[in-house]
C-alpha cells in the first residue's frame, strides 16, 4: 500500500509537473504570438502596400503572411531568444571586436562538420564571423562556385548536412561567432526542380524565368544590357533547342534568372530564406542583388523595384527574425551602393561592400599615388555613420577596376590604358612589379579585363619566394601588414579571406581541372594550408610575421576607442602623394594612421610636436617627426 501510496503521490507529481509544464508551454506560445504580432503590426502597412504596388495580390500577400508566422513558430527558441537579445542591442554587429573571415568550407576543412572542429583555430584568428562561402546542392562542373544552386533547402552532400549546418551554428552561437551564407536569388540551377519542369514546357514553372520564343526579344535586351562574363560566359540568354525557346542567363548558361514579376516567385523565395535563416544564420548575403529585376530597354541593374523587395526582405525579416542581418552584394560604384542602405525610416540592408574603397586600394599599390584612395575615403567617411561596410583586400572574386576615371583622367590617367596599365602591373610585367597573378575575363573586342590574385601574391610574397629573395620578401610581408592596417584602420567590419592570415599565395591547380580551368577565379580559391599554418609557431618565418601582426592590429582594433563605428574620422592632406594619413578621433583620443605607398623609406612630420603612443609597441614619446620605412605604416595615438 505504502509503495503504491508513494507512486500515485509520484504520478500526482509528474502529472502536476506536466500540467504545470502545458500552462507554462502556452504561456510561452501566447508570449511568442505576443511577440510575432507586434512586429508584423509595426511592418504590415508598408509591406503590403509595397506588396500591392508590385504583385496586386492579397490572396499571395495573405500567404506570405501565414507563412511568416509559421516559419516564426518554427524558429528555435534559441534563435528567438538571441532576436530579441539583438533588438534590444541595436546594432549588434558594428562592434569593434568584429573580425571576419571569407571561406570555402571544403578547402578550409573538408566539410561542415570538419569546420565545427576548426572553431578553436578561427577564435585564435579572432574571428567572429564566418562567411561560409555556397555549400547548397549544386551541379558539379556546372556550379559557378556554388553560385548556381539546384536545392534552396540541401547541402551539397560531400560538405555535409543541413543538420550539420544548424549543428555548426549552434556551436559558434556558443562561442560568440556568428555565421553567414549566401542567398543567391537572382537565379537557380539549371537543375532546380522549377527549372527541370520549365525545360519541360510546364507553363506555371516557365513562368517563373524569362522564356521567350522569338530571337528579337533577347536582340532587344542585348542592346541595353552589359555582359557579366563576356569571354567565359557572353551574352544574356541562352538558347535552348528542345523547347524552341531562349531563357535568360545573366550569369552562365546553367543559371537561369529567376522572374520577380511573378509573385509566386518572391513568396517561395522569401521562405527558403526564412528556412535558410531558421538553420541558425546570422547574416545572409544577398547574391547580386542588383539584377534581381529586369525592364526591356534598360541596362536590368539597380532599378527601383530592385528596392522595393529589398525593402520587403528587411521588413520580413524583422518579424520572423530580426536577429539577422542582411549584408548587400552591389559590386558597383559608390553612388550605385549606398541607396541600398535605404533610408533611415525604411532601411534596406545593414551592411554592403566596400568595394571601390578596395579596388582604389590596390591602384594605390600600383600607382604609388594616394590620390585617388583619399578621394575615395572622403566619399566613404561623407556617409552616414549608421551605414556599416565590409572591408576587405580580397575575397573569392576577381577585382574589377571599377575606379573613378572621371578623377584619375584629371590627373592624365585615362581609363583603357589606365586598366591596361593596372593588369599589366599586377601580373608582373611591369618593371619593379613584384605582383602575380591572372587576368580574368579579358574582353578581346574592348580590351577590358579584371584580375585575379591572392593578397600575398599581389603583394611579392610569391614572387619573393619563388626567387628566394630574403629582401624583397621583407619588403612583401611589411606591403601585406600594411594593407590589412590600412583595411583595420577603416570604419566598418574587416573581412579577412582565408589563407591571407598567413599568406597564403596562388594556387595554380585549377588550370588541370576542366570544371574550374576557364575561370580564373580559382586562382584564389585554392585549399588552404594547414601545413603553412603550422609555421605560425616558427619565428621568422613568413606565417608567424604575418599572423601575429594581425593578431596584434586586431588586439589594439578591439581595444582602442578611436576604432569605434562612430568614430570621426577623416584624411589629412599631406604634402606626400604617396603618404595616406588618416585620422580618427572618439573619446578625446585621436589617432593618426599613417601610411607609405611607396618604394622609398620616408620620413613624415606630426601635425603638431606633442606626445603619441605608439600603439603597436605601447612606447610613449614626445614626437616631432617620425621614420617611415618603404610600405611600412604607423598608428600613432595622441
Ligand atoms: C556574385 C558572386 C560571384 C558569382 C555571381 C553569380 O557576384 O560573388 O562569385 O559568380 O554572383 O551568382
Amino acid at each position: 500500500m505504502a509503495k503504491r501510496r508513494g507512486n500515485s503521490k509520484k504520478n500526482t507529481g509528474a502529472e502536476e509537473q506536466r500540467a504545470a509544464g502545458k500552462t507554462a508551454g502556452k504561456g510561452k506560445k501566447a508570449e511568442n504570438d505576443r511577440v510575432f504580432e507586434q512586429r508584423l503590426r509595426r511592418h504590415h502597412d508598408e509591406l503590403r502596400w509595397l506588396y500591392m504596388e508590385l504583385y496586386g495580390n492579397s490572396d499571395m500577400f495573405a500567404e506570405l503572411c501565414d507563412q511568416m508566422k509559421r516559419y516564426y513558430d518554427s524558429r528555435k527558441e534559441g534563435l528567438k531568444a538571441l532576436d530579441s537579445k539583438r533588438e534590444k542591442e541595436g546594432k549588434w554587429y558594428r562592434g569593434r571586436d568584429m573580425v571576419g573571415m571569407i571561406m570555402y568550407i571544403d578547402n578550409f576543412a573538408g566539410n561542415i562538420k570538419g569546420v565545427q572542429k576548426k572553431l578553436p583555430y578561427l577564435e585564435k584568428c579572432n574571428v567572429n564571423y564566418i562567411h561560409l562561402m555556397p555549400f547548397l546542392d549544386s551541379p558539379k562542373g556546372r556550379s559557378d562556385g556554388g553560385y548556381a544552386v539546384a536545392d534552396f533547402r540541401k547541402v551539397k552532400p560531400e560538405l555535409g548536412t543541413m543538420d550539420d549546418l544548424a549543428e555548426l551554428a549552434e556551436k559558434c552561437h556558443e562561442k560568440g561567432i556568428s555565421l553567414c551564407m549566401d542567398f543567391v536569388m537572382n537565379h537557380t540551377s539549371e537543375d532546380h526542380e522549377w527549372a527541370v519542369r520549365a525545360r519541360q514546357g510546364d507553363g506555371e514553372y516557365m513562368s517563373r524565368y524569362f522564356f521567350c520564343a522569338d530571337p528579337s526579344i533577347p536582340e532587344e535586351y542585348e542592346k541595353t544590357v552589359p555582359q557579366v562574363f563576356p569571354t567565359t560566359a557572353p551574352g544574356n540568354f541562352t538558347y535552348l533547342p528542345e523547347l524552341g525557346h531562349y531563357v535568360m542567363t545573366t550569369f552562365y548558361p546553367y543559371q537561369w534568372d529567376l522572374n520577380y514579376r511573378n509573385p509566386r516567385v518572391f513568396n517561395e523565395m522569401m521562405y527558403n530564406f526564412l528556412y535558410l535563416a531558421n538553420q541558425g544564420m546570422d547574416i545572409i548575403r544577398i547574391d547580386a542583388v542588383p539584377y534581381i529585376w529586369k525592364e526591356l530597354g534598360t541596362n536590368c541593374r539597380n532599378l527601383q523595384q530592385v528596392h522595393t523587395i529589398v525593402r520587403m526582405m528587411r521588413m520580413i525579416g524583422e518579424i520572423v527574425c530580426p536577429g539577422i542581418v542582411l549584408l548587400g552584394e552591389v559590386v558597383m560604384e559608390p553612388e550605385k551602393v549606398a541607396p541600398y542602405f535605404g533610408t533611415v525610416d525604411k532601411p534596406e540592408c545593414h551592411m554592403l561592400y566596400n568595394v571601390t574603397t578596395m579596388a582604389t586600394t590596390w591602384n594605390t599599390v600600383a600607382t604609388q599615388d594616394v590620390r585617388l584612395l583619399r578621394r575615395q575615403m572622403d566619399i566613404v567617411c561623407s556617409l552616414p555613420k549608421e551605414y556599416t561596410f565590409l572591408n576587405y583586400l580580397r575575397c573569392h572574386d576577381d577585382i574589377g577596376w571599377g575606379l573613378d576615371y572621371a578623377s584619375l583622367s584629371e590627373w592624365g590617367m585615362k581609363e583603357v590604358p589606365h586598366k591596361k596599365y593596372l593588369n599589366d602591373y599586377f601580373q608582373g610585367k611591369t618593371e619593379g612589379s613584384v605582383s602575380r597573378g591572372e587576368l580574368y575575363n579579358e574582353d578581346p573586342v574592348t580590351g577590358d579585363a579584371r584580375f585575379c590574385a591572392t593578397t600575398a601574391s599581389m603583394c611579392g610574397i610569391e614572387s619573393a619566394g619563388f626567387e628566394h629573395d630574403e629582401t624583397n620578401m621583407e619588403r612583401a610581408v611589411i606591403k601585406d601588414i600594411m594593407l590589412h592596417a590600412y583595411m583595420f584602420t577603416q570604419s566598418g567590419i574587416p573581412m579577412l579571406y582565408s589563407g591571407d592570415e598567413i599568406g597564403q599565395v596562388n594556387d595554380y591547380t585549377y588550370k588541370e581541372d576542366p570544371d574550374k580551368a576557364p575561370d580564373s577565379r580559382y586562382i584564389h580559391r585554392g585549399k588552404f594550408c594547414w601545413d603553412l599554418m603550422e609555421n605560425i609557431e616558427k619565428e621568422g618565418s613568413v606565417q608567424s610575421k604575418i599572423f601575429h601582426a594581425l593578431t596584434r592590429l586586431e588586439t589594439v582594433r578591439r581595444e582602442e576607442a578611436v576604432f569605434g563605428a562612430d568614430a570621426e574620422v577623416y584624411t589629412k592632406d599631406y604634402s606626400d602623394t604617396s603618404i595616406l594619413w588618416i585620422v580618427r578621433k572618439a573619446e578625446g583620443r585621436e589617432l593618426h594612421a599613417v601610411f607609405n605607398f611607396s618604394d622609398q623609406d620616408k620620413e613624415i612630420w606630426m601635425p603638431e610636436v606633442t606626445e603619441y603612443t605608439d600603439l603597436l609597441n605601447g612606447k610613449r614619446e614626445v614626437k616631432e617627426k617620425a621614420g617611415l620605412q618603404s610600405w611600412d605604416f604607423l598608428w600613432l595615438e595622441k
